[in-house]
């Protein structure tokens, strides 16, 4: 059922952790299964995310997602990291069961939600249609 990538995720997660150090923070849910992913971003003044940390309380794809989606955007500029999808994590895990993509979609907004915090503490002007409509997805 489950790619070799997504049980080597899930056993060994990576980069899981609150970062003290911070300064974006997004946190977003899914209403339908209860599940909740944190994700902390620490960016530097040339704008690469230095460091990324995150939480999640949920299913064990949802914890594989964040961990690839942290390993993807580590190290990479802001421009980036706004080009990640739950695609993108999902193709880099060999897939996802249809009945898990959800899992992925919480992991690219947790993302976003993490980068908008960033704008928003930094008083950096963005195009609010590129973030997600709240912290609570249906999707
Ligand atoms: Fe909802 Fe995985 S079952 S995030």
């Amino acid at each position: 059922m489950y790619t070799e990538k997504v049980l080597d995720h899930f056993s060994h997660p990576r980069n899981m952790g609150e970062l003290q150090d911070a300064n974006g923070v997004g946190m977003v849910g899914n209403a339908k299964c209860g599940d909740i992913m944190q994700m902390f971003l620490k960016i530097d003044d040339d704008g690469i995310i230095e460091d990324v940390g995150f939480k999640t309380f949920g299913c064990g794809a949802a914890i594989a997602t964040s961990s690839m989606a942290t390993e993807m955007i580590k190290g990479k500029p802001i421009d980036q990291v706004m080009k990640l999808t739950n695609q993108a994590v999902v193709k880099a895990l060999e897939g996802l069961p249809a009945q898990k993509l959800h899992c992925s979609v919480l992991a690219e907004e947790a993302v976003k939600a993490a980068l908008k915090d960033y704008y928003d503490k930094n008083g950096i002007a963005y195009d609010p249609a590129l973030f997600p409509p709240s912290e609570h997805s249906e999707a």
